[in-house]
This record gives structure tokens, sequence and C-alpha cells, in this order.
């Protein structure tokens, strides 16, 4: 949610603030804004509803606004509707102070309450502007103090970037359970929600943790802990091109993002395969832990909740211990049942989902050992788990994810089989059988999305469909609702996915002629259980698009309007190759009826506000 950057040094901050925002704009774009501190001009505001080509158009690229201090950002609104007053920068009273923010100020309204009272003017309604009014109000000519001060009052989540105009030679940046980057470079320091912003500019950062102040110059970067000690924090050099975080030729980032899964795949699994075994290298769990972990419990929201619905399926297949998914938003409010025997499995893209870092601070503080299958090198859950395991899909833009889900699932594979292989619970025959299949995954992706020109026809066939029934028995029922998440997240149609056998407990009364359902049926041992729940369906008028393995396409195609085969694989692999044809029916569905594929409405990739 929201995304800040910040630049000081000895050229121009503009337009490098609108670059890094044009790589931001996956966390919020409601609205954007820039303040730049010029030497003449002082301290310049520009702010506008809308996406960043607006305040682009504004500043004619940047072009307009002068100085070598600015903090840019692009909102995803919690307080205050998308606006020109509710964008930020939020400035005080007297256009001193400027400052973003990603977060929520939770006692905003007592803050506003008091700063009224003494006679201060607020111009929106946001949280944030009580910090910059704060700050003013604070203000006795010391910056350091000042800040100090404000964050004493204030409670709740926030990365902050603060510009002052009486101290034009420092940029400061706060972070408080709201993620915060420095990028190091030579004469300039930049500011940032993630590396994507600056990576343009430089590649070595540094990640600042909860409670840190750091003050940036142009020569340099100062950070004091929360107890306001001065820290070293440690440099990464982040690895990554540009290029993979830019389209390179396709329409949108969702669409290379889906060619790319057989590549995030190879580069997720293969290096963990070593003469026919899992090596986790990452990992310390003995033989003693994992017979004796009582439960696993696995954590997450959207996408890689469902990535846990799957891993469900197969850990308890193969451990015969019990595994429960939970959502992280439920988890902490439910008062799980943890021991210091449970291991909580944590799955986050982005590693800075609010309701998962705080579950997973709930697991830990309970007992529990904490596994983190994180795909942001250096992301605050990935620096807090016990253990990491990191998914190589690279830099994810596209709101809806494809590429990250696929490389979870398969990080999820690799754990059931080092585990069971670890307690010695499964054969060598199966073992041996699945890690095999694993190599062979990235070709078989590829042949799938080589039926693309399929997939887009079928889409034309269905796109105005107003309602849409993904139906499963088993990982074909976990793959449904990502599925359809990813119908509904892009193109607006309304569609849910059911456990096939649910469906005659009530939702069997929302089938009518032409209502489409959308039947996975790769699960070869509920393969005809399924047909019969599609038979249902068929007879109460619906058209049905299905799904299955090539092995039983003749007796599909009997059935449904329209059949996707996928070739065979090991059925705890079947996720994999499933879940590619859901994404690009939601792709294809989601360009013929214009939407806007990348930056659905509402939505935003990285979820930092409960
Ligand atoms: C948002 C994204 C989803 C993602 C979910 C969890 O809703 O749009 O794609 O699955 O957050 O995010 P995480 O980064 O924790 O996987």
């Amino acid at each position: 949610m929201c995304g800040i950057v910040g630049f000081i040094g000895n050229e121009e901050a503009a337009p490098i603030l609108l670059d890094g925002l044009s790589r931001l704009e996956y966390r919020g774009y409601d609205s954007t804004g820039l303040a730049v501190y010029g030497e003449a001009e002082g301290l310049q505001v520009v702010k506008a509803k809308g996406r960043l080509k607006v305040l682009s158009d504004l500043t004619q690229g940047g072009a307009t606004v002068h100085g070598a201090l600015g903090v840019g950002h692009t909102r995803w609104a919690t307080h205050g509707a998308p606006s020109d007053a509710n964008s930020h920068p939020q400035v005080s009273e007297s256009g001193r102070f400027a400052v973003v923010h990603n977060g929520i100020i939770e006692n905003y309204a007592e803050i506003k309450e008091f700063l009224q009272g003494k006679g201060i003017k607020f111009t929106s309604q946001t949280d944030t502007e009580v910090v910059a009014q704060l700050l003013e109000y604070n203000y006795h000519g010391g910056l350091l103090e000042t800040v100090n001060k404000t964050l004493q009052r204030l409670r709740g989540a926030y990365a902050l970037g603060i510009v002052c105009a009486n101290h034009p030679d420092m940029l400061i940046a706060v972070r408080q359970d709201s993620p915060l980057i420095i990028g190091h470079g030579d004469g300039f320091q930049m500011l940032a929600s993630d590396v994507t912003a600056v990576i343009k500019y430089t590649r070595e950062v540094s990640y600042l943790d909860d409670g840190d102040l750091a003050i940036l110059t142009a020569d340099g970067v100062e950070v004091l802990d929360r107890y306001r000690q001065r820290v070293e924090k440690p440099v990464s050099h982040v690895d990554w091109e540009i290029s993979a975080a830019e389209k390179g030729g396709y329409e949108h980032f969702m669409a290379k993002e889906i060619m790319e899964q057989p590549e995030a795949f190879r580069k997720t699994v293969f290096p963990r395969l070593r003469d026919g075994k899992v090596i986790l290298d990452e990992l310390t769990y003995t033989p003693e832990y994992l017979k004796n972990m009582d439960k696993l419990y696995i954590i997450a929201c959207g996408s890689s909740y469902h990535v846990g619905m799957v891993a469900k399926y197969n850990l308890e297949k193969l451990l015969r211990k019990p595994v429960e998914v939970t959502l992280a938003s439920e988890f902490r409010y439910c008062d799980p049942i943890v021991t210091e025997h449970t291991l909580a499995l944590v799955i986050s893209q982005s590693g800075e989902t609010i309701d998962t870092l705080a579950a997973m601070r709930e697991a830990k503080r309970l007992g529990a050992r904490v596994l983190a299958v994180v795909n942001v090198v250096g992301s605050t859950i990935a620096r807090e788990a016990d253990d990491v395991l990191y998914t190589w899909a690279g830099p994810e833009i596209a709101v809806a994810t494809t590429k990250a889900y696929s490389t979870q699932l398969a990080v999820t594979y690799l754990i059931g089989l080092y585990f069971a292989d670890q307690m010695g619970v499964i054969d060598k025959k199966m073992y041996d059988e699945i890690v095999g299949q694993l190599l062979q995954i990235p070709t078989k992706m590829e042949a799938i999305l080589e039926q693309s020109k399929d997939i887009q026809y079928f889409a034309s066939l269905y796109f105005n469909h107003p309602s849409v029934f993904f139906i499963g028995r088993n990982i074909d029922y976990a793959v449904g609702l990502e599925g359809s998440l990813k119908l509904k997240e892009i193109s607006y149609i309304h569609s849910e996915a059911y456990a096939a056998g649910e469906l005659k407990h009530g939702t069997i009364s929302l089938i009518e002629p032409g209502t489409l359902v959308v039947a996975l049926a790769s699960y070869a041992p509920l393969f005809e259980k399924l047909m019969s729940n599609v038979v249902e369906v068929k007879s109460r008028g619906a058209s049905v698009l299905g799904l299955t393995v090539e092995s039983k396409g003749e007796e599909m195609v009997k059935i449904v309007d329209h059949t996707i085969l996928i070739p065979e694989v090991h059925p705890m692999l079947l996720p994999s190759l499933d879940v590619l044809p859901m994404q690009l029916f939601a792709y294809h569905v989601a360009l013929q009826r214009g939407c806007d594929i990348d930056k659905p409405r509402n939505l935003a990739k990285s979820v930092t506000v409960e």
C-alpha cells in the first residue's frame, strides 16, 4: 500500500522521483505527488488525484520543479477518498514540512483534535496530515529533536519520508512496521518502499528495521535505532537487472510474468536438486524435530494462502502430520493452538504483508518455529523468520500474482519431499519419481503456455458472462480458488470457487442456462466424481469449460463444452500445470473486457495495512 521515494544529492530530484514512483505504482495508484526543495524556489509541492501520468504531465516530466532534495508518493487511499487534497505529500500549515507516508497513524483523530484545539487548520482528511502538522507544532529549530518528539506521539504503522525547508541538506526516513530501504549512491542517497525504485541509480541498498530513523545527506546516511543509538546497517548488493522489472515487449507485466513461469520454476527448484535429492542448504531441521512436530500451521493471505491450500493436501499425504491452513488476518485473533512443537510455515511474495507479518510474530511469541517462503530478499518476514526459503521468481510487478504463486508452490513441494525424507516416511520409489518429475515441470509448463491462443479463444466466448463458478475436488479445488481469484481481481467478473461436492448444499441454485462453470478435473482419483458434478450443472443449463489431463480428455470432451488438456504429471505436482490455463483465461477475459490488467481497481500488490 502506497509507495514512497526520496532523493537527496546534487542533481534535479524530480525526474528521479517520478521514475522511482513509476516502479512503485503497483503499491497503489489512485493519486500521486512530490515535494522538491530548491534554493531559489523553496519547497514546491505538486500533487494530484489519478495515475502517475497526471503528475508527470503537470510537471512536464519533472522539468518544472527544481531542486536536489525531494520526496514522492503514489497512494492507495485509506483515510480520505482519492483527491488532490488527500494526495501526499502532506504539508504543514506554514509549508515548512512535507511528509510522505505509507501505513496508518491509528491515533490520528486524537492528535488532530489536539492540534485543531491549538488553532491549526487542516486541509485534508488524511491521517498523514497530522504528522506534518505535529512536526510543525513541535518545531523549535532542531530537526532531529522535532522528529523524535513527533514520533513519540504516533501510534500505528508508518514509513515516512520527511523534508523540512529549513534543513535542505537533510532528508529524514523513519520506519515502523512499513517497509523502507535506503539506496546508497555516489554523491546521492535515496529512500524507497522497495528496491525497484532505486535500482536504476544504485544497487547498494540497506534495509531499515522497525524503530529506525535515518538521516540522509548527499554524502552519506546515518541510521539511529529505536533507542537512538547509531547503528551500522549492512549494505547488500542487488544483483538482478533493471530489465527484470520492465515489460520487455509484452503488453502487460502480467503476460510477461505468466510466460516467465517455466524459468522461475527452474531457478527456484533446480539448484535445490542434486544427485536426485532435494537439498535445502538453508534448513537445519533434525529428524527428531520433525518427528516431534505436532502440527504444521500454514499462514498466508491471498494467493499465498491458496498455495497453502494446495500444500495442505500434499504435506498431509507425504508427512501424515496435521496441517492447518489459516488466513493470516484470522490467525491473530483466533487464539490459535500453537506449541513449541508447532512449525509455522509463512508464505508471502512481498514479505511485507502486514497481517502475515503480525501473524508470524504472534506464532513466534506462542513458541512456534517459523519457516518463511518469501520472494523479496531482505523483506521483513524474511528477516524475522527463523528460517527462510526464497522463491527465485524475480521482481513481480503485476498486482495479480502468477510467477510468485508458481514458485511458492514449487517450494512447498521441496519442503514436503525434504521433510518426508528426513523423517523417513517416504519410500524411495515415490521420492525418486516425484524428484524426476519436478525436472520435467518447466517443459510441460512451456507446452501449456504454447496453447495460449486456444485459451484466448475460450475467453472470447465467455468474457461477457456475469458470473463464473470454479469447481474441483482435492487439489483441483485448491487451484480453483486461485483461478477464481485471478478472474475476479483483474476482470471484475463475479466468480466463486467451490469444492464440487459442496455445490449441492446451496450454490447450485445459482446455476441457470448459460452460467459458466470452470471444472477442474485433473486429479485422476476423483475424475469420475467430479464429472458427476459436471453433469449436474450441465443438466441445469450451465456452459462448462473443463480442464483435465491428456489421458482423460476423450471422456471429458463428451460432456463439457470446451476442454483444456494438460500433460500427465505426478498428482502432487498437478497444481503447477493446472494453474497456468486459469491465469491465461483470466488474463484474456480481462483483456477482452478492456480492463487495466496490471493495476486492477481498488487493489494493491503489497498490503501493508490491516
Ligand atoms: C495482495 C496481492 C496478492 C497476494 C496477497 C498476499 O492481495 O495482490 O497477489 O497474494 O497480497 O501477498 P504476499 O506478498 O504476502 O504474498
